[in-house]
């Protein structure tokens, strides 16, 4: 059935829902863009906050490529004049980089607000025990927002972060006490595991948990919002603070407007029929061509927008495939004129779930990783002065018995079948393959429950955390030495 937006039927409002306080700010709408790799940069952000009213958060930027002031990064984190407040998510594992990396967003008045990413399921992110990997270790997670809420002085910092690593492996309740007690300014949890990645459905009672243990500060839910009536729904069910909204936005920017009116604030409502769409698809090649000041690059940005845009709308395959290939605005006017734009909104098609989806897939860890809940006695080989050194508190030791080697041996005392001893104790036959800064190689056996590994080239834990530690207290020498030597005192505003 074809039904136009204006007679759809309205999502009931919140219209008592008060406005979102991020330490300082307040936020009308308690309405966040989810940080999204690859989306969210200023253009997408800008088209968003043309229709709606909240917070729209950048890209996750790296906290050492920030340190180190690295081109495509220091362009990441710029924000448009129209943009406020503006919020920065920063990712990172090492809770100097990310204390330096808020004082400077800070010092140098690149946001209001950072946010930092504990939630991302990305295999390369959570082999090094970043993202959702990271809150298990809750003296490292406690180590990084500690860091990140005093570098960033009166910015307000907030959390985001997943459900844990998988259903026996549940961090959110302890990781929000912790940023609680921390300091940080809120919590948002999309309610999945890290296991579960995006597949399934996320699991709002999670929400409800955390905003009973966590009362001091905002709590956000995200998590599988594809409409203002769904979000409405998150908020009445789990009785959190505010929505975060990542997915159901792409290709639908206008959503913010729905949102935004739906908890009671003023946005215009518009009819999405397909003229309206091509014109906002328009809009965001032009902004993203004036992003990047290149037609060529913002056009190809584009491209993987088109499919978003057009769901459920009778654009077919071959004039799809058209859009993801355009290298110019005027081709992109060409091709909207081959449209019948008296196509009016396609009701249901539209709706329902967009972007990524995917199966559960076991999770990827550093080796060991699940044995302690503290880095600091990681495998139980971390030694006291290493963990000094990398998160300023003496070692917890985990008994050797809890142990497991690579090759799945619970003991460092035990043997295991071929008779060799065990890899932490560095007498495994199958000794770890070196490699310059990157995390050993994820492996099944990372699971509590897992059963060995055959392959070669998977390294310990202990050995991945001493070539870190000594790789980043150099490095971090360095970059505070470049930092303080290139920052001007009294900085100022360069990128707003
Ligand atoms: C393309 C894409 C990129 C993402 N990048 C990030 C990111 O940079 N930082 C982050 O914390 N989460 C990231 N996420 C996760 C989203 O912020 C959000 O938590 C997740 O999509 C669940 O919310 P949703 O159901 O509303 O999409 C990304 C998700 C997608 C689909």
């Amino acid at each position: 059935m074809t039904i136009a937006l204006e007679e759809a039927p309205l999502a009931p409002a919140v219209r008592d829902m008060p406005p979102l306080r991020i330490g300082p700010l307040t936020i009308d709408v308690p309405v966040v863009l989810a940080p999204m790799a690859g989306v969210t940069n200023m253009a997408f952000r800008r088209l968003c906050r043309e229709y709606g009213i909240g917070l729209y958060v950048t890209e996750m930027i790296t906290t050492r490529a920030l340190v180190e002031r690295n081109d495509v990064t220091m362009r990441l984190i710029q924000h448009h004049e129209s943009e406020t407040p503006r919020s920065i998510q920063l990712y990172g594992v090492d809770p100097r980089y990310t204390g330096e990396a808020a004082r400077i967003i800070a010092g140098e008045d690149h946001a209001d607000h950072i946010d930092l990413n504990f939630g991302c399921p990305v295999p390369k992110v959570t082999r090094k025990g970043g993202g959702s990997a990271l809150p298990w270790k809750r003296d490292l997670f406690r180590d990084i927002v500690a860091a990140a809420v005093d570098g960033a002085g009166d910015v307000p910092v907030t959390v985001k972060m997943r459900t844990g690593i998988d259903a026996d492996h549940s961090t959110f309740l302890e990781a929000g006490r912790i940023a609680e007690d921390v300091g940080a300014a809120g919590v948002a949890l999309h309610a999945r595991s890290l296991e579960q990645s995006y597949s399934g459905t996320a699991d709002w009672s999670a929400i409800a948990e955390l905003k009973q243990h966590v009362t001091s500060i905002p709590v956000l839910g995200n998590g599988d919002i594809w409409s203002a009536a769904d979000a409405v729904r998150m908020v009445e069910e789990t009785g959190c603070d505010g929505v975060v909204v990542g997915r159901g936005c792409l290709g639908r920017p206008w959503i913010f407007g729905e949102l935004a009116r739906a908890f009671g604030g003023d946005a215009p409502r518009v009819d999405a029929s397909l003229a309206f769409v091509a014109t906002a698809f328009r809009r965001h090649a032009e902004l993203l061509v004036e992003f990047y000041e290149d037609e060529l690059r913002g056009c190809r940005d584009i491209r993987k927008h088109a499919g978003w845009y057009f769901k459920g709308y009778p654009v077919g395959g071959e004039m799809r495939g058209r859009f993801t290939k355009v290298d110019s605005l005027a081709q992109i006017d060409d091709l909207i004129g081959e449209l019948d734009l008296t196509v009016p909104f396609p009701g249901d098609s539209v709706e329902g779930p967009r972007g990524r989806s995917g199966r559960a897939r076991r999770a990827i860890l550093p080796e060991g990783w699940l044995d302690s809940r503290e880095l600091a006695s990681t495998a139980g080989v971390i030694s006291s002065a290493v963990a000094m050194r990398l998160t300023g508190r003496p070692a917890t030791r985990t008994p050797t018995s809890n142990a497991s080697c690579r090759n799945g041996v619970r003991s460092a005392a035990s043997s295991h079948a071929t008779g060799r001893e065990c890899c932490i104790r560095r007498a495994c036959g199958v000794s770890p393959r070196r490699r310059k800064y990157s995390a050993p190689r994820a492996t099944p056996t990372s699971r509590v429950t897992g059963s060995p590994t055959r392959s070669r080239s998977r390294r310990s834990a202990a050995n991945w955390l001493r070539r870190s530690v000594s790789a980043t207290t150099s490095s971090t020498r360095r970059a505070s030495v470049t930092t303080s030597a290139i920052r001007p005192s009294g900085t100022t505003a360069n990128a707003r």
